[in-house]
């Protein structure tokens, strides 16, 4: 059974897991897990299969601003919509803070996530060069529901 939750201490082990396996050089330590859990205006939710973690994803609100920090799903369990319905739901949570404006960062390359957030109608609005650790360019995606 999937079930989507609230991201608690306990799903920081296996998300570092999920980490190492999608990510690799570039996986959040646990710290950095424990460093955003730590901070008031972050909203993270899991997905659970069987109450084993499956994915997760997280925002940090600033005021008028918001920034999706991450989204993953595990390999075994991608292009099934979960990340859609998670995506859905945080953003359905930035709706109710005073948030008018999504932004987020994701590598040049990583088709699946840039079709993902096209169809929620984030819009490129740059291109940072060498941004990540490893060398690759980062795009800068904005989803602006001011005036909705
Ligand atoms: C990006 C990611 C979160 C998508 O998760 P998912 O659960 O497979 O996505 P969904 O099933 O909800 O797919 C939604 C849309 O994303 C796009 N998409 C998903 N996987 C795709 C793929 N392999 N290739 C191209 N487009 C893809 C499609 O537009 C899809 O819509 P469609 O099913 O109507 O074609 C997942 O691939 C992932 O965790 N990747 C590794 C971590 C990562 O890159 N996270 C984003 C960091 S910014």
């Amino acid at each position: 059974m999937i079930e989507i939750k609230d991201f608690r201490y306990w799903h920081i082990p296996p998300a570092q897991t999920i980490e190492q396996a999608v990510f690799s050089e570039t996986a959040w330590s646990e710290a950095t897990f424990w460093g955003e859990l730590a901070q008031d205006n972050r909203y993270y939710l899991a997905v659970e299969h069987d109450a084993e973690l499956i994915g997760y994803g997280g925002m940090a609100f600033n005021g008028a601003e918001a920034d999706l920090q991450t989204l993953v799903i595990a390999p075994a369990f991608q292009k099934q919509g979960l990340a859609s319905t998670l995506l859905k739901k945080l953003l359905e949570k930035t709706q109710t803070t005073a948030a008018r404006r999504v932004f987020l960062e994701v590598v040049f390359d990583n088709e699946a996530a840039i079709n993902l957030y096209k169809k929620f109608d984030f819009k490129q609005i740059s291109l940072r060069q060498k941004y990540y650790p490893n060398g690759k360019a980062a795009i800068i995606m904005q989803l602006d529901w001011r005036g909705q």
